[in-house]
């Protein structure tokens, strides 16, 4: 098995003027730095163009459409990690329709991949995406961790700088996660070489 870092995908899930998603996600990403573990890319789905009107035929049967040249680079890196980590709201006590579109977008690049979550949001602090994003991800293939990351009532939570209040307990949960992440990526990574069952 190779040395080098495994590949982390940070994925901003909201793009929305105005989001809070960019905080999260830069509070996580010094955190999945700091771990050591990773090489880490933080994709933001608000620089990506993602139609919702999807390709004509499923997945299934062409998991590789032809994407608009704004997803090429969205693409390319989602192909490339090794490991993801979706940074999520609830909206609607479910996913954003922007992460959804990306995810339905794309196929082998979830395939048999580790995938972890951080969450904020209003009273459920993202965990009602998360548990969704868990039933999606389990249709393409993709392994979903068991520790995630939570914020409810987030505005409560971060500064005006976007610093932690108390940061010590969401910098263990975040460890914690990470820690399971690059097991999952390590072992799901060694087992890509190997044929299908
Ligand atoms: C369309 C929409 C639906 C929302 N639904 C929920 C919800 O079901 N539960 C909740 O706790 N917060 C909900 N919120 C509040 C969001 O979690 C909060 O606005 C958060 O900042 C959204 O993430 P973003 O700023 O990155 O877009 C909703 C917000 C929006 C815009």
């Amino acid at each position: 098995m190779s040395n080098a870092p495994l590949k982390l995908a940070v994925i901003i899930g909201s793009v929305r003027e105005g989001r809070f998603g960019p905080v999260v996600a830069t509070w996580f990403a010094e955190h999945a730095r700091r771990h050591g573990s990773f090489e880490v890319d933080v994709i933001d789905l608000a620089e990506a163009q993602i139609p919702l009107e999807l390709p004509a035929d499923p997945p299934a049967l062409d998991p590789d459409p032809q994407r608009p040249a704004g997803m090429t680079d969205l693409t390319r890196r989602l192909t490339e990690a090794d490991a993801f980590v979706i940074v999520t709201p609830d909206y609607n006590r479910s996913v954003p329709a922007s992460l959804k579109a990306a995810i339905d977008w794309h196929f082998t690049q979830w395939d048999a991949k580790a995938i972890g979550f951080v969450g904020y949001s209003g009273a459920s602090g993202g965990l009602l995406a998360i548990e969704h994003l868990r039933q999606i991800f389990n249709e393409l293939n993709a392994h979903t961790v068991r520790n995630y990351v939570s914020f409810p009532r987030y505005y409560l939570l971060f500064d005006g700088e976007g610093r932690l209040l108390e940061p010590d307990e969401p910098a263990a949960a975040a460890a914690a996660m990470l820690d399971q992440l690059h097991w999952w990526a390590s072992a799901l990574t060694a087992a890509r070489s190997l044929p299908v069952a």
